[in-house]
């Protein structure tokens, strides 16, 4: 065997032996309440591991011996089986000539001397890192500490261990879970669906901000109480009007540094997840307004407030994500799709780790993508300079 093909069988089976383990942990967790009691057996030993580096993200050392003696053997095990069945595969796959087991045995004894190690390491890898919040994960594709530490705060997702492919198909790499969410925008065609996805979700609450009695465009002093202990701030308001600018870029603007404020202020540090922001954009950031007034009201709008976005996307202080929706029913407009769909897709997308979020059937959405990842450059104080607010994510 060559070594690049020795060396390409080794990265295979790792692997298989990890996406394996995923689907298997996975299963363990579902299985505490399975009605067979060698499964529940199971479920029970891998508990050892999220009792030991718990749900606040610390090493509780009461469990320390059964983590390293029961759950991380389990866990070889299992990965020392998918690297077993990847092999399988791959020789009847592969039926015309014999696949060599040197591969095979490598992996396992490096999984095997892995373990070891981890042990001696009394549990703490890479992957196992106390924090008090979790940082900003920078990789799409490969599991680091920050996306493992996830997995610890909400058991049942985030349950890739080397690439997120487990929790891309799964839709796992999400949870809303008892988290509290303001909105604004909430009465609109868009607002509402997605609303009714996230309390489906079981979302703690979905508070409301009303134009007009929580915000205007120049005073936002009543959304101070509603941010406190929030989470995630989604702006699903926009207009085509004439105050189009002021509503869907300078008030959006000044609600998120305003909400980035309060989190500093107002919340406990003991918030183990960074805070969120949602913002409904448009397919309208890529395509031309026709000569339509109304359209380029639009069009500028939603523009302008694009390198603020993609400032927030860059940022290690929040999770920004970014909906782009080709046109759905609403008072903004007839289309062909409804508001149930596009929320539905939106989550798909949020679902699988995504923050740039195209919903889209005419596929402008896509190539907005590159657009706005390579063309618009970040900038945080746009847009709301005369107001001085940007010092609130600065600071
Ligand atoms: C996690 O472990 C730490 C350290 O032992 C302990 O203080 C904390 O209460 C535990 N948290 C949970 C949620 O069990
Ligand atoms: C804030 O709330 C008070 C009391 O509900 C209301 O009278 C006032 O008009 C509100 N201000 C803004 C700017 O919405
Ligand atoms: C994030 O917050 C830290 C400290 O609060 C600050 O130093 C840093 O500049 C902020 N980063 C961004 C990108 O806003
Ligand atoms: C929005 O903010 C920009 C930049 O601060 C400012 O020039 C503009 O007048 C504002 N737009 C409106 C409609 O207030």
């Amino acid at each position: 065997m060559s070594p690049l093909s020795f060396a390409v069988s080794i990265f295979y089976l790792y692997l298989c032996g990890s996406v394996f383990f995923d689907t298997a942990h996975w299963f363990m967790h579902k299985w505490a309440k399975s009605p067979w009691r060698f499964l529940r057996w199971l479920s029970y030993c891998h508990q050892f591991h999220h009792l030991y580096y718990n749900r606040s993200l610390n090493f509780n050392k009461k469990y320390l011996w059964q983590n390293s003696l029961i759950a991380l053997p389990l866990e070889a095990v299992a990965k020392i089986l998918g690297s077993i069945l990847g092999w399988l595969l791959a020789q009847n796959l592969v039926s015309y000539e014999d696949i060599e087991a040197s591969p095979l045995i490598a992996v396992s004894a490096l999984e095997f001397v892995r373990t070891v190690v981890v042990i001696f390491m009394d549990g703490r890898d890479s992957n196992h890192i106390t924090y008090e919040t979790v940082p900003k994960d920078k990789s799409w594709l490969f599991v680091g500490p920050e996306y493992h530490a996830l997995h610890h705060v909400h058991p049942d997702r985030y349950m890739g261990s080397m690439v997120k492919l487990f929790d891309w198909i799964t839709g796992t790499a999400f949870s809303i879970r008892n988290k509290r969410v303001v909105m604004t925008g909430g009465t609109g065609a868009f607002g509402r669906a997605i609303e009714k996805q996230l309390l489906a979700e079981g979302v703690k609450d979905v508070q409301k901000l009303r134009f007009g009695t929580d915000w205007t465009h120049e005073d936002f002093s009543n959304t101070t109480s509603r941010f406190a202990g929030a989470d995630i701030l989604i702006l699903a308001h926009g207009t085509k009007g004439m105050d189009a600018m002021d509503a869907n870029c300078n008030s959006s603007i000044a609600l998120i540094e305003h909400f980035l404020h309060q989190q500093k202020v107002q919340t406990p540090q003991s918030r183990k997840t960074l805070p969120e922001i949602w913002y409904v954009g448009s397919e309208i950031e890529i395509h031309p307004a026709w000569g339509i007034e109304e359209m380029q009201r639009y069009s500028a709008s939603k523009r302008s407030f694009l390198p603020y976005a993609r400032a927030l996307y860059d940022s290690s202080n929040v999770t920004y994500r970014h909906i782009v929706p080709a046109a759905f029913q609403s008072r903004m407009g007839g289309a062909i799709v409804s508001p149930d769909w596009a929320a539905r897709v939106a989550m798909w997308w949020i679902h699988r780790g995504a923050c740039y979020v195209p919903v889209t059937y005419t596929g402008l959405a896509y190539s907005n993508f590159l657009k706005f990842l390579l063309w618009v450059s970040p900038d945080l104080s746009s847009g709301s300079e005369s107001r001085g607010l940007n010092r609130a994510i600065a600071e």
